[in-house]
């Protein structure tokens, strides 16, 4: 096929942005075929761009030249068109389109490329298979849902930046080739060529760095930065995603809490939704008792109780002594399967004791009450606020001893979060349009892993404790809180942070804990270590997930949707086939060899 050369012929509009008001002028439009239909004397042509479809009319009275091009047109094939905009007769308006009061009547039509058959429709309403999107992203793309995904993902890094930069926070850029950085997932690594049996690792945040251009004299800092992380992945997570870092010398948390919902309020704006400030601020303690979560959904009023069986109760139900109830307000009808769906669910999440009250105007019904008797069924019902109508629900653990019962309690805390949200689903309690931010503060500084029977860091090992808890870092270390803080939205992290240590003691301790040897410590941060010796300042800061922002922000539940070229969920590229074999050749290079 003979193809047209485009010349110096300049676009003069969009597809998308053709209206009435330009009928009788000469355009020159041009993009993607999206659609053809011949009837034979005309050929309708919709074409596409980024802004939307204009309908392309080749009529061989008007342009022999272009009804012979149109003849030989495909989907997907790249044309110019120019020509005159006419009014559509009242009966062809097409009011569903933007564009649907006007055509163009060809004059000239350019065929500047020819496509294959796409691999899939680009309407919208196509269903195709994430693979094979993937694998055809550049098709992909020209979808109109992508295309705003990318266009308002563009804008509010606009925004960001120009927030930042009023609030005096400068840019800057950190390396990624670097060492590896504390952020508790696997390191990506590369290898070096020049020191065989060394690595660089790409950095999980640039969480070192930004310290140190505190104690560098940067003062405020920010960045919109790739992190890496070799992690399992999920709807939102990536192994390379985007952070907006921001770090503080001399940090005020209200102050930097501001500065971040201001910021939340400029985003969501794009999106036509007002933000309600202040923030609601929850501590980490109180968030895992009502909701089970140190993320969770504040759309919807349902919130767990812990409360204390009676001795005879406890023993009757072999259950640990702390259990947690459920208000469902309006829920004693609930059918039996329906209780027996949820039962499976929690026992499947790690709940070993379920139980429900029916509270109804005749007195409480439950199947406890043959075990523990009506007055602590009732007692119960009381404890959990229960009026005539509701349901309650019970979860429990088993009996256990002193060292098992701190992970049973957590546990038991994870699966009301998920009974909590099953719920919520189930009842249609998460109404859409709605917008719950929540900061989530007071968060433990370490946790304890019991298979390696060691502390670790609950945010990262460069949080600081809280002033007061100083004296129990050693003595206590469960009972030292920390100065971080995380960022929800409807159930997702969408960024978190903490106030750092910045001096150099303090931050030993903190290591000692951690069960890092001064030795370790030194091999790994010796550098870090060293630099808080030369006068660094009290500083502190937040990195936003920018890739779950911007989901929320345009509707979409995977970050895939906003990301132009994302990984799948095992973390291969479709469309470029990474990762890849190397040749022998740049492994020997690398002095590596490959293990079978
Ligand atoms: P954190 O590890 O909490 O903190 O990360 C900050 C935010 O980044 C987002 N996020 C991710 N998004 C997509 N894919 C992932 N794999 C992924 N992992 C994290 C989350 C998270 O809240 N250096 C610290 C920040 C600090 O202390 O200032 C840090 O990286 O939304």
């Amino acid at each position: 096929m003979k193809l047209d050369l485009l010349g110096d012929r300049q676009r003069t509009h969009y597809c998308g942005e053709l209206r009435k008001s330009h009928v009788g002028q000469t355009v020159f439009v041009a993009g993607w075929v999206d659609r053809r239909r011949d009837l034979g004397n005309l050929i309708f042509l919709d074409l596409r761009d980024h802004t939307g479809v204009a309908q392309i009319v080749c009529n061989p009275a008007v342009s022999a030249q272009a009804h012979d091009r149109a003849e030989e047109v495909r989907s997907e094939y790249v044309v110019g068109v120019e020509g005159e905009v006419v009014a559509r007769s009242a009966e062809t308006v097409n009011a569903q389109l933007a564009t649907g009061e006007v055509e163009v009547k060809a004059r000239t039509l350019l065929l500047l490329n020819e496509a294959k058959t796409p691999p899939f429709p680009i309407a919208e309403e196509s269903r195709t298979s994430e693979d094979t999107r993937l694998q055809y992203r550049y098709v992909d793309l020209r979808r109109g849902r992508l295309q705003r995904n990318l266009r308002l993902r563009s804008q509010a890094s606009q925004v960001v930046r120009e927030h930042m930069m009023a609030h005096r926070f400068i840019d800057i850029e950190t390396p990624f080739l670097t060492r590896s950085t504390p952020e508790g997932a696997r390191d990506y690594l590369v290898p070096s060529r020049i020191h065989h049996g060394h690595f660089y690792a790409l950095p999980q945040s640039p969480q070192i760095f930004k310290q140190i251009l505190m104690i560098a004299g940067c003062d405020r800092y920010f960045q919109i930065v790739r992190c890496f992380r070799d992690e399992d992945l999920r709807a939102d997570r990536q192994p390379e995603f985007t952070q907006i870092d921001i770090e503080t010398a001399f940090p005020q948390r209200d102050l930097l809490f501001d500065i971040i919902e201001q910021l939340m309020e400029k985003l969501f704006a794009l999106v036509n939704v007002k933000v309600e400030r202040p923030f609601v601020r929850l501590s980490y303690e109180s968030a895992m008792e009502l909701y089970g979560s140190d993320k969770p959904h504040l759309g919807f009023d349902l919130a767990w109780k812990r409360v204390s069986l009676p001795e005879a109760a406890r023993e009757k139900l072999q259950a640990a002594p702390a259990v947690k109830l459920l208000r469902v307000p309006d829920w004693a009808g609930v059918s039996r399967s329906q209780l027996d769906k949820l039962q499976e669910s929690a026992k499947t999440n790690g709940a070993e004791r379920f139980s429900y009250l029916k509270v109804e105007a005749s007195g409480v019904q439950s199947p406890l009450s043959k075990l523990v008797g009506e007055e602590t069924v009732q007692s119960l019902a009381q404890a959990a606020e229960a009026s005539a109508g509701d349901l309650v629900i019970l979860l429990g653990m088993k009996s256990a001893g002193a060292a098992a019962i701190r992970s049973a309690m957590q546990r038991l805390d994870e699966v009301s979060g998920l009974l909590r949200l099953e719920i919520a689903r189930k009842l249609e309690l998460i109404k859409p349009g709605a917008w719950n931010f929540a900061w989530i503060v007071d968060f433990p500084m370490f946790e304890y892993d019991e298979t390696a029977r060691r502390y670790g860091a609950m945010h990262h090992p460069f949080t600081s404790p809280r002033e007061e808890d100083l004296d129990k870092l050693e003595a206590d270390p469960s009972a030292v809180k920390a100065l971080a803080y995380d960022l929800v939205l409807n159930g997702s992290e969408i960024g978190g942070g903490s106030i750092r240590m910045h001096r150099r003691d303090i931050q030993a301790r903190v290591f000692k804990v951690l069960g890092l040897t001064d030795e370790k410590a030194r091999e790994r941060f010796g550098f870090f270590m060293d630099a808080l010796e030369y006068g660094a300042p009290p500083h502190g800061g937040i990195a936003l997930g920018w890739d779950r922002i911007v989901a929320l922000m345009a509707g979409e539940s995977n970050i895939r949707e906003v990301i132009a070229f994302p990984k799948t969920a095992s973390a291969v590229d479709l469309m470029s086939g990474a990762p890849a074999g190397v040749d022998p050749e740049q492994l020997d290079e690398l002095g590596l060899k490959i293990k079978n």
